[in-house]
């Protein structure tokens, strides 16, 4: 396996190396195997016929089945709460676009359950030094204009759920610590049930959080997607600044490494 098919290796940390931008801790078998999959399941794509869709789960991996059982953990813990969800830090909307499907199995006919995601789209647009210097400018970008295309697949994930005539998911192109602004006074309805915090990085999760506690209610859910976490040094500091850790009773899920969650006013 060469460098070139799985990315430049530009930086390694405590166990860690960073491919392309993002951190992995994958070893090289795995990184091996990860690429061999990928060529497997590029092949297959097209020749599964009407149920690409279920027929494709065999090459999904334990990490990202991981990913989805978290997330319908979490999202059980809001059916109670009224409110909408905001996700800081979208990417390639992989969370997102399962929040959308939660939705559908779990309240089909709740259409105030409204989603948000907030991105730049381009990656983080600004690094501080809290974050330890393991981030740069512009990690996690994508690719140029996915924010079109990721609004016509969540588009088709409402399709296969009820209601789906009403629009209930938007996507906020921006810098967040800016764009909040703006949403808090075009959503002066919006109590936020659950704000899920993963841009990694100091400076916008500080920003926000700080701007979104007014619309918690007790009961909502916070989620951070790195804290505890040596690479990411700047969303614990941004959480600790905000609320304080002590304040919280922080929780993990057993297949997630560094998320975790709580419930505000708890
Ligand atoms: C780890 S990715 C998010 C992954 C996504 N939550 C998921 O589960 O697939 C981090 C994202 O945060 C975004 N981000 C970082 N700083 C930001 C900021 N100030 N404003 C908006 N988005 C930001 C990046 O562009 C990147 O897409």
């Amino acid at each position: 396996m060469s460098n070139e098919t799985i990315g430049s290796v530009e930086h390694q940390v405590s166990g860690l190396t960073k491919l392309a931008g993002e951190f992995t801790r994958q070893s090289s078998d795995e990184q091996a195997h990860n690429q061999q999959l990928l060529e497997i399941a590029s092949l297959l794509l097209p020749t599964y016929g009407n149920q690409w869709n279920m027929h494709s789960l065999v090459t999904l991996k334990r990490q990202s089945l991981s990913r989805i059982l978290y997330y319908n953990e979490l999202y059980r813990k809001i059916i109670e709460i009224p409110g909408v969800i905001c996700e800081f830090g979208v990417q390639w909307g992989a969370t997102l676009a399962q929040l959308i499907n939660l939705r559908g199995i779990y309240e089909p006919f709740n259409p105030s359950r409204k989603i948000f995601g907030f991105d730049t789209f381009e990656g983080f647009p600004v690094v501080d030094e809290k974050d330890g210097g393991f981030s740069n400018v512009g990690d996690y970008a994508i690719t140029k204009n996915y924010a079109e295309t990721l609004e016509k697949i969540l588009t088709l994930h409402e399709s296969f759920s009820p209601i789906s005539h009403v629009k209930k998911f938007e996507l906020i192109k921006g810098d967040a610590s800016l764009t909040i602004d703006d949403w808090l006074e075009d959503n002066p309805y919006a109590i936020v049930a659950m704000a899920i915090f993963d841009m990694d990085v100091y400076k916008p999760t500080k920003t926000v959080l700080e701007k979104i506690l007014p619309r918690l209610t007790k009961g909502s859910i916070l989620v951070f997607d790195e804290l505890n976490c040596p690479h990411f040094p700047g969303e614990t500091r941004a959480l600790d600044e905000v609320i304080g850790i002590r304040n919280l009773s922080l929780r993990r899920f057993p297949h997630q490494t560094y998320s975790s969650w709580a419930v505000f006013g708890e």
